[in-house]
């Protein structure tokens, strides 16, 4: 693998200036973007710290996904055991993966484009976020897009010369092209599921351009590593905002690197945008949060803010979905990483298996004839994985698929072709909870998420993928013979194979959380007691301090996380922009 740095990241700033107009905490999806934004035009100086360290070309290479969370590059975080997803992982515990990195978790995600419905926005507004509906956001989703999808360019839900590029992956599977054939036997359309409507069946947009991610920094930080009023500081671990306990008003950060401690001052706003674990984390070490359990972990209680690491939102995926056929239609990871060939088509061309993530399809549906049916509105997704990506022990333990399970479940697939659906509900029930563990920013948080604890989530699930058992009844899948994958799952043999029952034990056993842990500092008028954040993304009680990432999510979206933390960016710096240039303007009058 290539580990050099890619030239244009921006350098390490290593000066000893210790006062900036803005500093921004975190260089994920949102923190780049305010990065940016608040640099352009010069008038103030912004310090960017990170965690992390720096991004590789490597890292760019899509089909290397899997192999980056087992990196200092992730943060490692795990659930806390649960019974209603995961329970038959190891330890009933999953893995919940975060990039520590410049450029955040955009360098290990999947790189799916999907913004949600227009609904889901409405739905942020209607509860008093003011200006955050869907005709609110379009023009922040369009802002970040550089679409390089040639029927999509001139499309008016599309952004063109933005920071981030939108591609096809350059390769697509059979399966791919036959699973989008079939959609339209069973009476969907193929559509650009990020426009007009959503229900239907597509080629997966992604953030990447010829074959190669197209991370936040790359996007956002490149282009700017020559301004002269930005700084980035990176394996700089924030661990605490610093807040006068008289006036409520936050001032600078204390943040740790190379093992020393520094203090830097920020003359108009602290801006955190650590994602939705370290947000939330920071703010309760920080002295904002519920009062009790600040108190009983002896943090100085500056401000009793209940909502504080309440509503974690999530989606939560069944990976037990298999479907055989009796030709190949998608390679294995052993055909993928075994074959010379794929490695020359890569790095001469950018093409070939290594070129995609290995998931080119996606599909929304509405579930017609049950009772989660909303004309138009989807609620449930599918993604068509190439082969089963856990034929393979490798990925099989990145989800801590414990041995047995393989062994019983998966490994007669080895020699099979097959491929795996991950289906989810995009608009849960369930609702989980952040707490801290100690007082120490070295001790990961305790990460309840709860996912598929309320029935209905599993209800949908359920009826979910009896719509994808479906899809092997037409012509498209009956001519390369399709067949569910009907070895009882280990643990659910006591009920009726396709039984709502089964599915019920198969959805609790074999289910991840699909790392779009989000809402941990909701933003709401201040007359919701759970809210954290205002509408301007202000920290209710506190002065000069935002919160600026996918954490403020009210609801769940019917989508992915990435564009929406680089929406939430693009809107928040416009908001930040807002109120300094009025107060300069009352200051100059
Ligand atoms: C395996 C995986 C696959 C995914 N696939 C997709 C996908 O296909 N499509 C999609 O849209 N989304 C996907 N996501 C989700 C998406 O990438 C995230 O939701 C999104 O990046 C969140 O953006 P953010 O700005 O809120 O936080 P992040 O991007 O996580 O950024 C937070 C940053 O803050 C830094 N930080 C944290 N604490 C501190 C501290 N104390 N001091 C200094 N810095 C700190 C972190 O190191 C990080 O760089 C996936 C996520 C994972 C884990
Ligand atoms: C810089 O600030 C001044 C007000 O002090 C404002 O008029 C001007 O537009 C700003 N420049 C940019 C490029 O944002
Ligand atoms: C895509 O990448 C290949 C391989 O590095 C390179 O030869 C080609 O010029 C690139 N194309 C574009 C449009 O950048």
């Amino acid at each position: 693998m290539n580990s050099t740095i890619y030239t244009r990241e921006p350098c390490d700033d290593d000066s000893a200036a210790d006062a900036f107009d803005f500093v921004v905490v975190g260089a994920g999806a949102a923190g780049c973007v305010l990065a940016n934004r608040l640099s352009e035009g010069g008038n103030w100086t912004v310090l960017l710290l990170e965690a992390g360290g720096s991004e590789t070309y490597s890292m760019s290479v899509p089909y290397f996904m899997g192999r980056l969370q087992q990196t200092e590059f992730n943060w490692n975080y795990r659930t806390v055991p649960s019974d209603t997803v995961g329970a038959g992982l190891d330890g009933k515990i999953n893995y919940c993966p975060k990039g520590k990195i410049v450029g955040g978790t955009t360098v290990l995600n999947a790189m799916c484009v999907i913004r949600g419905h227009r609904k889901d926005f409405d739905r942020w507004e209607a509860i008093g976020n003011t200006g955050w509906g869907y005709e609110g956001v379009l023009p922040y989703f369009r802002k970040m897009e550089d679409m390089q999808i040639p029927h999509l360019k001139n499309s008016k839900y599309h952004g063109r010369g933005g920071p981030i590029k939108i591609d096809y992956f350059p390769y697509q599977s059979e399966l791919s092209k036959l699973v989008i054939q079939a959609g339209k036997e069973m009476g969907y359309e193929e559509l650009d599921y990020n426009g007009e409507k959503m229900t239907g069946f597509g080629r997966v947009q992604t953030t990447s351009f010829n074959g190669t991610r197209w991370s936040a920094s790359r996007g956002y930080l490149h282009p700017i590593r020559h301004r002269k009023n930005f700084f980035l500081r990176k394996r700089s671990l924030v661990y605490k905002i610093l807040i006068n306990e008289g006036t409520k008003t936050a001032f600078g950060v204390k943040y740790r690197r190379d093992g020393k401690s520094f203090t830097v001052f920020a003359r108009r706003e602290v801006i955190v945008s650590a994602g939705p674990i370290a947000a939330p984390q920071l703010l309760m070490l920080s002295g904002v949060g519920p009062k009790e359990h600040l108190q009983k972990l002896k943090i100085p209680v500056i401000h009793d803010l209940p909502g504080v690491g309440r509503n974690l939102l999530n989606h939560g995926a069944y990976l037990g979905l298999i479907f055989t056929t009796d030709k190949p239609l998608s390679r294995t990871p052993q055909q993928v990483y075994g074959d010379a060939a794929n490695y020359v088509d890569y790095f001469t061309a950018h093409r070939g298996p290594l070129s995609s993530v290995g998931i080119e399809t996606v599909s929304f549906h509405e579930l017609k004839g049950t009772e989660f049916y909303s004309p138009g509105y989807p609620r449930f997704e599918s993604q068509y994985v190439s082969s089963t990506l856990i034929v393979n022990r490798e990925t099989a333990g990145g989800f801590r698929i414990p041995p047995h399970l393989y062994d019983t479940y998966f490994k007669p697939l080895e020699n099979k072709n097959s491929f795996q659906v991950y289906v989810f509900d995009l608009r849960p029930k369930s609702v989980g909870k952040l707490t801290l563990a100690d007082n120490n920013i070295d001790t990961p948080p305790i990460i309840d998420t709860n996912v598929f604890g309320e029935e209905e989530d599993v209800k949908v699930t359920i009826a979910g993928i009896r719509e994808m058992i479906k899809m092997m009844d037409t012509p498209s899948f009956k001519k390369v013979g399709g067949k569910l994958y009907d070895t009882p799952l280990p643990g659910c043999e006591t009920y009726a194979f396709g039984s709502d029952d089964y599915w019920k034990c198969a959805i609790h056993k074999l289910s991840v959380i699909f790392y779009h842990e989000s809402g941990t500092c909701k933003m709401a008028p201040i007359s919701d007691k759970m809210s954290v954040v205002s509408p301007e993304l202000k920290v209710h009680g506190i002065r000069n301090l935002r919160v600026i990432d996918t954490s403020i999510m009210p609801f769940m979206v019917s989508g992915h996380l990435s564009v929406t933390g680089y929406m939430i960016g693009e809107k928040g710096s416009d908001l930040v922009k807002k109120d300094h240039y009025s107060v300069e303007q009352i200051k100059s009058s």
